[in-house]
């Protein structure tokens, strides 16, 4: 991708050394993952965690005084597990395996048991951690549920030559989008290369695009499911160093554009906190809208999302926030802006020696240039 501007010295990017001149090797993986299953979380209030989840458009399968199990319209149990706890965290994610031999490798080459799970749908589950503490669950044999009914196909469009709609208006309902699957998971990571290489191995995830600083390092990495010649979303996990450690946000996927207008509409009557949005998203194309939980975590709608075979190579780009959308209301100020948790990684990571100051010099001129300087 090549941001030249004509009228912008701001968008010049350092071409002496290309993206990707450090590149991200694809990895064989012990398996490869089917798919990304449910998150898991310690959640401080269910009762309103499991309200802001109904309006965001997924439905409780099972709800206890400690659990919540909170399901989309597809055929999973749960896209979120909550925990009840002091205080609300992200803990981890659950993937799926193809088959329980895969399971039984995975178990086999990280010494680990294959265990039950206590939970709705059972199954059997391969417990890891991922290097920066996060819950990694690899699952086999969760019972799929029924699907929900509701519209899975693009409302029809009226063109100039193809007018499928007459004497009918285009009407969406006020009500939550439903939510057909979920999409991906975002994550900072300051020991980037690791994390990044942790889930190549463990899950056999390739790297779609990467965003690199101007030394060529990548800095962001958009991992997809290697499904060979099935289609895997453009990114299921993206790694992203400098955002401080941990969870950024989450994703989850509506039907089409109308969808996500639809659930801003209902989130906005509901008072939920806006984050950004709606806009399409550069690497993965997607139409998004986020929005924040009752604690403050994003989550994202989207729908048309871009798709992948396993033959696709990495593409490299710059960092740049320019790079983050084609179309849509301005990036919010502060939507790269550090927490303070964050801050403190950054600290600990410089201690560590996984960043360094001209690093996060590279990395800040990069995000720092305006997104769009034509407007
Ligand atoms: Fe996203």
């Amino acid at each position: 991708m090549n941001l030249e501007y004509a009228g912008s010295e701001a968008l010049t990017i350092n071409t002496q050394t290309p993206p990707g001149s450090i590149p991200i090797e694809r990895v064989a993986g012990l398996i490869k993952a089917e798919k990304l299953i449910f998150l898991i979380w310690d959640v401080k209030n269910l009762d309103k965690q499991e309200s802001f989840l109904q309006d965001f458009g997924m439905k409780t399968h099972e709800k206890t005084t400690n659990e919540i199990y909170m399901r989309g319209y597809g055929d999973e149990p749960y896209l979120y597990y909550g925990r009840k706890a002091k205080k609300s965290a992200f803990k981890g994610i659950g993937f799926s395996a193809k088959s329980r031999k895969d399971l039984e490798t995975l178990a086999k080459k990280t010494h680990k048991k294959i265990e039950k799970i206590n939970r709705p749908g059972g199954g059997e589950v391969v417990r890891l951690t991922d290097p920066n503490g996060v819950e990694i669950e690899v699952c086999f044999g969760i019972k799929k549920m029924e699907m929900l009914e509701t519209r899975r196909e693009v409302l029809p469009a009226n063109t100039l030559n193809h007018r499928p709609r007459i004497n009918k208006g285009q009407r969406t309902p006020l009500m939550p989008s439903p939510i057909l699957k979920m999409g991906h998971c975002v994550m900072g990571a300051l020991n980037f290369e690791e994390t990044v290489n942790w889930y190549m191995r463990h899950l056999g995830m390739i790297a779609t695009d990467a965003l690199c600083i101007g030394d060529g390092s990548p800095a962001v990495a958009f991992l997809r499911l290697d499904l060979g010649s099935e289609l895997a979303d453009h990114h299921t996990i993206v790694i992203g160093k400098g955002g401080g450690d941990g969870y950024l946000h989450s994703a989850y996927e509506v039907v089409d554009v109308d969808a996500v207008a639809q659930g801003q509409q209902y989130l906005k009557m509901k008072k939920h906190k806006h984050v950004w949005g709606i806009g399409r998203h550069i690497l993965g194309s997607q139409l998004f809208d986020y929005w924040h939980d009752i604690s403050g975590f994003e989550f994202e709608h989207y729908a048309d999302g871009d798709v992948f075979t396993s033959e696709k190579t990495t593409e490299y780009h710059p960092l740049d926030s320019g790079n983050v959308y084609a179309w849509g209301d301005d990036l919010p100020k502060g939507f790269f802006a550090l927490t303070f948790s964050q801050v403190t990684g950054i600290v600990k990571g410089l201690i560590k020696g996984d960043v360094t100051i001209p690093w996060i010099k590279e990395a800040k001129k990069a995000i720092s240039r305006p997104a769009r300087p034509w407007l």
